[in-house]
């Protein structure tokens, strides 16, 4: 929590950071946001960024780096094998999450692939408190299936429950009992939840996630991409953990993991990412896996100036300060807009905003992708670049058919210390007359659906000329401005 009072008592996030090294953001007219648009597919993973203002597209790769990571970059030492800058990763690792083996993968997902290459196989059932997109990929590509056990307050979105990312240690059983633990390769807890909003977990529940793998002898593997963020907001919510340092917490998590993968893009502030266990025998059955899918075992696909940031991005996830000021942007915007009426997912979590747009966009059904137009909507009237978070990312299912999401998001993510709160006041007046002007807005369909991961490069087109009568009132409000 903010430890700095101001003197009138207003309550704002002042950065504890200064900006040594800028770059100079476009915002252009918004003729070529919608030509941008159209050339993207309405898909806002396909724009080119000199056409994007604000991107809150993802955290990934994209949050500030610090002057130390950069200057730690400048001692890499470039060695296809037994690079030194290997060996102070490794430490980092060792240090912060306190596992005594590192496997190097070059992101998030490749861990997800080497885990599901080695464990999952047809007929495997995954149970997880949710879902992430890359890691339901690499299990279905495998043949397993997931199971989703959150609690029925996770998918409430006007909500002051602290934990929304708890799984269902009921359905958890219940789930072990039906299927038989002898085809549950492992149990994965997610981080703060990604899709339902970056929703935490407690510690106390992953205790009773571990004491239930432990009875029915089934890994528990965590996905620790945010646990800097999730750790920080058991320190707030928590009241086991309110003393402890972020450190503390984070090691008491990963300690109850058999295996904690990450993306380093994400944990880090770096790119990257790693598979971490203090099992040899798990050790040994992925070991092999690294050299063939990702590079040799001192580098894992990454640079090695990469390894040499990711090393002191690690240690940096242990400053509340550092860790602290995406949660805190993020709360502050959601609060502003929860005050106008906005629907967004309560109570703020981490990596962005997430807008409803099942209640934003009643009016398009689900078929017609929501959140979709919601997200292209908000670029063509603003330049803010989010990401859809709702049916387009499911994927079909067996048969072909389409899989609704059981929330249709819009997340507007908030990397670490990139933004400044002008900005993130310029994403809420922008909101704001979207959502007054919500009815002009259109529903979506695909012209190009790839077979796997289809939001990545999918395209779409939106069904009337809604984007066309949202510029003409765009025009009509704010005249000749951006
Ligand atoms: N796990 C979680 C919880 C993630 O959020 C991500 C990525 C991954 C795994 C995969 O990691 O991208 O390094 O391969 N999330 C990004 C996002 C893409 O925008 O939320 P990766």
């Amino acid at each position: 929590m903010q430890k700095i009072k101001f003197y009138k008592g207003e309550n704002i996030p002042l950065e504890l950071h200064k900006v040594r090294v800028v770059q100079k953001l476009h915002l252009v007219p918004i003729e070529r946001r919608l030509e941008a648009l159209q050339e993207g597919g309405y898909n806002t993973f396909r724009l080119s960024t000199k056409d994007v203002f604000l991107d809150m597209l993802t955290d990934s790769g994209t949050n500030a780096m610090s002057d130390n990571q950069m200057a730690a970059m400048m001692q890499a030492d470039d060695a296809y094998a037994g690079s030194q800058s290997f060996y102070r990763l490794l430490k980092a690792v060792q240090d912060v999450l306190d596992k005594k083996y590192y496997l190097p993968v070059h992101q998030g997902r490749a861990a997800e692939n080497i885990i599901s290459y080695a464990y999952v196989k047809k007929g495997s059932i995954i149970p997880m408190n949710y879902h992430f997109t890359t890691a339901m990929a690499h299990i279905t590509q495998y043949g397993g299936k997931i199971a989703e056990l959150l609690y029925d307050e996770a998918y409430v979105i006007d909500s002051s429950h602290p934990f929304k990312g708890n799984m269902n240690l009921e359905k958890l059983e219940e789930i072990i009992q039906l299927h038989g633990a002898e085809n549950i390769p492992f149990i994965r807890m997610e981080a703060s939840t990604n899709l339902i909003g970056g929703q935490p977990f407690s510690v106390q529940n992953l205790r009773d996630v571990r004491a239930i793998a432990d009875k029915y002898k089934i890994r528990l593997v965590l996905d620790a991409s945010l646990i800097g963020e999730n750790a920080y907001l058991v320190k707030q919510r928590e009241e086991e953990f309110k003393d402890a340092s972020l450190g503390e917490i984070m090691k008491v998590m990963t300690g109850l993991a058999d295996l904690v993968y990450f993306s380093a893009r994400k944990l880090s502030s770096s790119r990257g990412g790693g598979i971490c266990t203090d099992s040899n025998e798990i050790y040994h059955e992925l070991e092999a896996l690294v050299p063939l899918f990702e590079g040799f075992l001192t580098y894992g696909g990454m640079s090695v100036r990469e390894m040499e940031a990711m090393a002191v991005g690690l240690y940096e996830t242990l400053d509340e300060t550092i860790i602290c000021q995406s949660p805190n942007f993020i709360k502050y915007l959601v609060d502003k807009l929860d005050a106008k009426g906005i629907p967004v997912i309560k109570p703020a979590g981490v990596l962005g905003v997430h807008l409803d747009a099942m209640q934003i966009c009643a009016h398009i059904p689900q078929k017609e992708y929501p959140a979709g137009a919601l997200a292209a909507a908000l670029f063509l009237i603003s330049g803010i670049r989010g990401m859809e978070r709702g049916s387009i990312s499911n994927q079909r299912d067996e048969y072909g058919n389409e899989t609704y999401a059981d929330m249709e998001l819009l997340r507007l993510a908030v990397p670490r210390r990139v933004f400044t709160l002008s900005q993130i006041k310029y994403v809420e007046d922008r909101v704001n007359w979207l959502y007054d002007n919500r009815e002009l807005i259109g529903g979506l369909r695909f012209v190009y659906e790839p077979p796997v991961l289809r939001f990545f490069m999918g395209g779409l087109e939106p069904v009337s000329d809604w984007p066309q009568k949202l510029i003409a009132k765009f025009k009509e409000d704010f005249g000749d401005s951006l």
